[in-house]
């Protein structure tokens, strides 16, 4: 008990759960998921992805989560508890938020900016050609944002789980469902020209297997697996330390479930929000991933809307902005609680010593579009910068190796009662036991190693 107060809780499932989901619901839902859905074959895509959920994301969800719960430890104290000799492993996943959170708040800046836009009225210039370029490329108003979005997050992180992070989601995951759900409906309502929302929802969701090959299904199949466990925050670290604040009374079957609910509802929403506006103002051309989508498609779609598109835009970029700075919260606490447990030391001061490195850090990759603008070919046969390389080494290098040691740990060397034992705390009902073992010992490992070579770029090598 004294350990457990001493560390810091969620005050119950519910607490967990929205903290959890909001990890797990950020930009990865909003701007990549409808782009990929739009890619790769609208309902077929969806399918896919239910099926990778409830097969791959609850397994790495499970495992994680479980893994803290019965250490209630981070990832280095996880690992090191598991298997002495796997240590280097728990290291390994802890420099995987150590570095997302270099970049992180620079893109919460960027959407903080934009909301500040809609909610002052500027929507219009916003949507102007070369708006965003010329405000990522200003030293001094994109450090400012991305400074100002990093000392939020490490003020939250500073008041503790029960007090920051649990109340923090308690407020903003709800309003960020109902802001979602808003801006969902109202794209079924639009129209333009010929084309109206309904036919564009109508694309998102028919499968379309018009040309389809096998390599073309497994690009499919690769890109829904990528975005699956970055959307879940799985193999990071995050869920194993949110894990290790979760009372034993949970349920940890169920709040799994409901993690991964609250995760593809709002990814499935988000679609639903963007694929019919972005095809009824410029057909599904206008669709691409990332910032581009974000911060330049869509303003001009919000444009185009007239009066009600300042109104949409503010509830959009009000959701993004919680969606966001709830992801970037759980970046911190993962470091944080990690330093925390390695050092021995107290929340108060560590939380002010990664403030400050982060905010100089966050400064620095903002600045990678001025100041530091350097172009970096990466081994995926794509060009970047700072930010990009950031990305790629934790996302597509770091994220798929871990998981790929993490099951084999699981399904060879602790094996997978070490988990079930503990989803079983309190004669709990574990639903998808035998899936999850043959998930994790055979399934889980053989496919991520493709998708390692696939993010890496050695399969086309091969
Ligand atoms: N899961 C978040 C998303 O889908 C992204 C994220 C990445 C969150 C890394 C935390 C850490 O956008």
């Amino acid at each position: 008990m004294e350990k457990e107060s001493k560390r810091g809780s969620f005050t119950g499932q519910l607490g967990f759960v929205l903290a959890a989901a909001g990890s797990a619901v950020g930009v990865g839902n909003i701007w990549r998921f409808p782009y990929l859905a739009a890619k790769d074959g609208g309902g077929l895509f969806l399918i896919v992805y239910l099926i990778l959920v409830l097969t791959f994301g609850f397994t790495l969800l499970t495992s994680d989560i479980a893994t803290g719960r019965k250490t209630g430890k981070s990832a280095i104290g996880a690992y090191t508890e598991m298997n002495p000799k796997w240590k280097f492993l728990g290291v390994l996943t802890f420099f995987v938020p150590v570095i997302i959170m270099t970049y992180y708040a620079v893109i919460g800046g960027w959407i903080t900016k934009y909301m500040v836009d809609y909610f002052t009225g500027h929507g219009k210039a916003a949507a102007a050609d070369g708006y965003f370029s010329a405000f990522i490329s200003n030293p001094v108003e994109s450090v400012i944002y991305a400074a100002f979005f990093m000392v939020l997050t490490a003020v939250v992180i500073y008041r503790g789980v029960e007090k920051g992070i649990e109340s923090c989601s308690r407020f903003m995951m709800p309003v960020l469902l109902v802001l979602i759900v808003f801006v969902a409906v109202y794209s079924l309502f639009i129209h333009h020209g010929d084309r109206n929302g309904l036919q564009g929802f109508l694309v998102y969701i028919t499968p379309n297997v018009k040309g389809l090959t096998l390599k073309k299904f497994l690009s499919l199949l690769l890109d829904a697996m990528s975005q699956l466990f970055f959307s879940l925050s799985v193999s990071m670290g995050i869920m194993i330390t949110y894990g290790s604040y979760v009372k034993k009374e949970v349920d940890l079957n169920r709040a799994v479930s409901q993690i991964e609910i609250f995760d593809t509802g709002v990814a499935l929403l988000a679609g639903m929000a963007i694929i019919p506006s972005i095809y009824v103002f410029s057909g599904l051309d206008g669709m691409n991933a990332g910032p581009g989508l974000m911060f330049i498609s869509l303003p001009k779609v919000f444009a185009s809307m007239g009066f009600f598109g300042n109104i949409v835009g503010a509830a959009f970029f009000l959701m993004a902005v919680f969606a966001t700075l709830t992801s970037c919260i759980s970046v911190l606490e993962a470091i944080t609680a990690n330093c925390m447990e390695v050092f021995h030391s107290e929340r108060h001061k560590t939380t002010l010593v990664l403030g400050i490195i982060y905010t100089i850090a966050s400064i620095v990759i903002a600045l990678g579009y001025s100041i530091f603008y350097c172009e970096i070919p990466l081994p995926n046969g794509t060009v970047g910068q700072l930010l990009d390389l950031m990305d790629y080494i934790s996302n597509s290098v770091m994220m798929p190796f871990i998981s790929l040691l993490s099951t084999i740990l699981i399904g060879w060397i602790v094996r997978p009662k070490w988990i079930i034992g503990e989803v079983e705390t309190g004669g709990v009902r574990f639903h998808r036991k035998q899936l999850y073992i043959v998930m994790v010992r055979f399934v889980c490992p053989v496919i991520m190693v493709v998708l390692f070579l696939q993010s890496t770029g050695l399969l086309s090598k091969l």
